[in-house]
């Protein structure tokens, strides 16, 4: 039943490539799940400087790429690619003037680029001149996230009537609704957005240009990461201010969870862990146990519960209500913490401190550590998310994987891949909790730790059950399939 499909995906980010959270995962493992559906597939995105060309073997493709901006600025980029031996194959646009620079968005204060709605608004339309210099002609263009939202206003204002481009349907995915790329009026004339669209169901908010919003509107079909979060970000509450918008899409705003790429997060086949482990041989979890409590300085004994923290330091995740729990937990319960992440500059001087004011019992990392991120989901026994949103979230799916069980604020995409426990059946697979509060943090942890303690059969038995669940790619491919189906049925103009 289902056509095979040309598709091109816009990103920001891809795993091994650039990553600053979920998007690059999954970018890194979507494309080639749709790819094994019989899709025929290709990324494109920006050529960073930390991009390792020669570790990825990357090679020149096309130079120049001359792409045209609203104000009639002409800018002349070039293209890499991968070996051809990759199944996907990613595509780089190198522009020094705005990629050649050490970070994604920030710099290493996190402070944004001012020029951010320039660098991705330039990305995006060279992809699409892209597809029409190679004469590929997509049937879908995908786009993720702000940074790739103007891909479909591009293609409906200028691309409606082009014989590579105007056939294409597209499809917008939402990563997160906490940000939007709201930009000054002063960059609107180099996007070539042409100023009658300046109005508020499109790009216009509050007299400055939302990317997010524009793409929202123009896109054929939007998605997001959780079917909880596309619910939720059809109210004001969660939207930040796009629910209006959202729901006016109907039913073409859909919620399609993340899948796990399960070559890279399983603890049978992880390369990165000190010893590898499953479901019916869990002895290599312990050695992963001891050597995170020796990497993280702490007592090094099995019996007591390591809960393991890995996050951006940003509102979104909790980790103020989380700090405001960490201590009287610590000194009251029997338990040990690593934590690893980075941004928010009062948190990482707080969380960088606990380890001197609790050694032995809490470890920190603050930092960008792909390794340590592997020890952790495999090391520990606990893993806590405490978000105030959380569209998807990988981190409590990877924690599944590696029988670590997560503990988690009910919302998004927590709600939907964590099952509460039964204290009656012993069913379940995590710990959840509905308030936002340090209270509700202490005492759904205060009940996951006397469960480890004092129902070791019902512990053993979530685990068992987490471990094997299943939320690989396939599934949500097959999603996304359908949603690019609709995108091309609906596709109006
Ligand atoms: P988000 O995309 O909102 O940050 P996700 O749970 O979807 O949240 O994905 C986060 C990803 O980034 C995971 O793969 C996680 O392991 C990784 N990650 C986050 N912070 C760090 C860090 N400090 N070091 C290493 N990996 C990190
Ligand atoms: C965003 C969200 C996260 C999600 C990820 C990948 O960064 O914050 O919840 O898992 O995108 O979709």
């Amino acid at each position: 039943m289902n056509r095979k499909l040309k598709i091109m995906m816009l990103s920001s980010e891809c795993v091994p490539f650039a990553k600053s959270g979920g998007l690059a995962d999954v970018l890194g493992a979507l494309p080639d799940a749709l790819q094994q559906l019989g899709h025929e597939v290709i990324i494109i995105m920006p050529k960073y400087a930390s991009i390792d060309v020669r570790k990825h073997n990357l090679r020149p493709f096309l130079n120049p790429l001359g792409v045209w901006m609203g104000s009639g600025a002409e800018e002349w980029c070039s293209v890499y690619m991968t070996p051809a031996t990759k199944s996907v194959p990613v595509y780089f646009v190198e522009f020094n003037k705005y990629f050649d620079r050490p970070g994604l968005y920030h710099d290493e204060d996190f402070k944004d680029y001012q020029d951010n709605p320039r660098r991705f608004g330039f990305f995006t339309r060279a992809a699409l001149q892209f597809c029409r210099d190679i004469g590929f002609k997509p049937d879908v263009i995908h786009a993720h996230d702000w940074q790739t939202a103007l891909a479909p206003a591009y293609l409906k204002i200028w691309h409606w009537n082009d014989p590579i481009l105007g056939n294409a349907a597209s499809v917008l995915t939402i990563h997160n609704i906490g940000y939007q790329g709201v930009y000054g009026t002063e960059h609107y004339d180099y996007l070539g957005l042409q100023w009658h669209n300046f109005v508020s169901d499109k790009f216009e908010d509050h007299e400055r240009i939302n990317f997010l919003k524009g793409g929202i509107y123009y896109a054929d079909l939007v998605s997001t990461v959780s079917p909880t979060y596309a619910n939720e970000t059809r109210t004001p509450e969660y939207a930040h201010g796009l629910a209006p918008y959202l729901n006016n899409k109907g039913k073409n705003y859909v919620g399609i969870l993340n899948g796990v790429d399960y070559a890279r997060w399983n603890p049978a086949v992880d390369t990165l862990i000190p010893a590898r482990y499953s479901v019916e041989d869990m002895r290599g979890k312990a050695v992963c146990k001891r050597e995170l409590q020796r990497r993280f300085l702490l007592e090094v004994n099995s019996d007591i519960p390591v809960i393991g923290v890995i996050s951006r330091f940003v509102n979104q995740k909790g980790l103020d209500v989380l700090a405001g729990a960490i201590e009287s937990i610590v000194n009251n319960m029997r338990v040990q913490f690593v934590v690893l992440g980075s941004g928010d500059k009062k948190l990482e001087a707080y969380y960088g401190g606990l380890p001197g004011r609790y050694p032995g019992r809490i470890g920190s990392y603050i930092g960008y550590n792909d390794e340590l991120a592997h020890w952790i989901e495999a090391g520990s026994d606990f893993f806590i998310m405490p978000s105030v949103y959380e569209p998807c979230g990988l981190n409590q799916i990877y924690s599944l994987k590696y029988g670590t069980l997560p503990i988690v604020r009910n919302t998004g995409g927590l709600a939907d891949t964590v099952q509460q426990y039964d204290e009656v059946l012993g069913t379940g697979t995590g710990f959840k909790f509905w308030e936002l509060s340090s209270q509700a943090v202490y005492y759904t942890m205060g009940w996951a730790v006397s469960t480890y303690y004092d129902r070791k059969t019902h512990l053993r038995q979530m685990i068992q059950t987490a471990m094997t669940q299943d939320f690989s790619w396939e599934t949500s491919a097959q999603a996304y399939s359908l949603a690019y189906q609709t995108a091309i049925a609906n596709k109006k103009f």
